[in-house]
């Protein structure tokens, strides 16, 4: 394992070693296995749950970090391009993590530099390491991510934590996984042709919640709209409410990357199926046991 650009760059072994190992961060956030290594993160769009928690990461590990989050106080405002604010990180650092609008940027990165890269979010494409903490989430609550069912809900087109998910889930076995978004909201093309587990796309969530095992909520990416007033139209397409709660599974869960706008209702929080406060908590251990299989000795 070297560069992390998609899911698919992971087996299920090395899921399930990352899931081993961060068990073990989880109780004790502490090594040094990046002892006398430099982690450079390249954040050039917003973050806050994947750059502290990579930060922490490398820390807890004995590591440095370098890097900005937001590109505004380095040399890309003078017109300097990724490729070459690449080639700098590579002479500074042992691995870069990439944060960037463009889909393809990580791919690009990891093209010129011989450092591993790890993609931290690129455009609307993909975000594996958010996947990662997702089904370690998964895990933790049920033991295993085979067998189960799984609910899409929001912005399944935009989201690059979907994108993620749903290749990573052809690494194991899902029971089914619904699809559930607005008609101009679905999945891409692209990424529903490689599927290998049952699938069902529905506009209503009321029609499969009773189903559904673990319901990923996803914000409508208002960023990656074109045209404001269509996101304006579907922005509040659906809500997780009371009410959708009080039919879901005693045992289900929902799940939701973060940030959260106002597609869960806060009143949801406080159920016992609200996991996705747990979920980000394990961004650190999740990305520690990542760091250590990839540049620990
Ligand atoms: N889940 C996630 O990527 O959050 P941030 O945008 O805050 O990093």
């Amino acid at each position: 394992m070297k560069s992390i650009i998609s899911s698919y760059d992971l087996t299920r072994e090395d899921v399930e070693e990352i899931f081993k190992l961060a068990s073990k961060f989880v109780k004790e956030q502490k090594g040094d296995s990046l002892r006398g290594k430099t982690v450079a993160l390249a954040f050039f769009e917003p973050s806050t749950r994947t750059y502290l928690s990579f930060n922490k990461a490398v820390i807890n590990l004995g590591g440095n970090v370098i890097g900005f989050s937001g590109a505004e106080g380095t040399s890309v405002t003078k017109g300097e391009n990724l490729a070459d604010t690449i080639r700098m990180l590579d002479n500074y650092s042992d691995a870069i993590v990439i944060r960037h609008k463009f889909d393809g940027a990580a791919k690009l990165a990891s093209e010129v530099t011989d450092k591993p890269v790890i993609n931290a979010g690129d455009g609307k494409h993909e975000h594996p390491t958010q996947t990662l903490i997702d089904l370690f989430t998964v895990f933790n609550h049920f033991g295993t991510t085979d067998g189960l069912i799984y609910g899409l809900l929001g912005d399944l087109k935009y989201a690059r934590t979907v994108n993620s998910f749903l290749r990573m889930l052809t690494r194991f076995k899902p029971k089914s996984v619904y699809l559930i978004s607005p008609p101009q909201l679905r999945p891409r093309n692209e990424f529903l042709e490689e599927l290998n587990y049952p699938y069902k796309i529905t506009s209503n969530v009321y029609d499969v919640i009773e189903d559904i095992d673990v319901l990923y909520v996803t914000r409508i990416q208002k960023e990656r709209f074109l045209d404001e007033l269509e996101y304006e139209r579907i922005k509040e397409s659906y809500i997780v409410d009371l009410n959708l709660v009080s039919k879901m599974k005693k045992d289900s869960i929902i799940l939701h990357p973060l940030p959260r706008v106002n597609e869960i209702d806060r009143r949801v929080d406080k159920t016992a199926h609200a996991k996705y406060f747990e979920q980000a908590s394990y961004g650190v251990p999740v990305r520690m046991a990542l760091l250590e299989k990839i540049l620990g000795e």
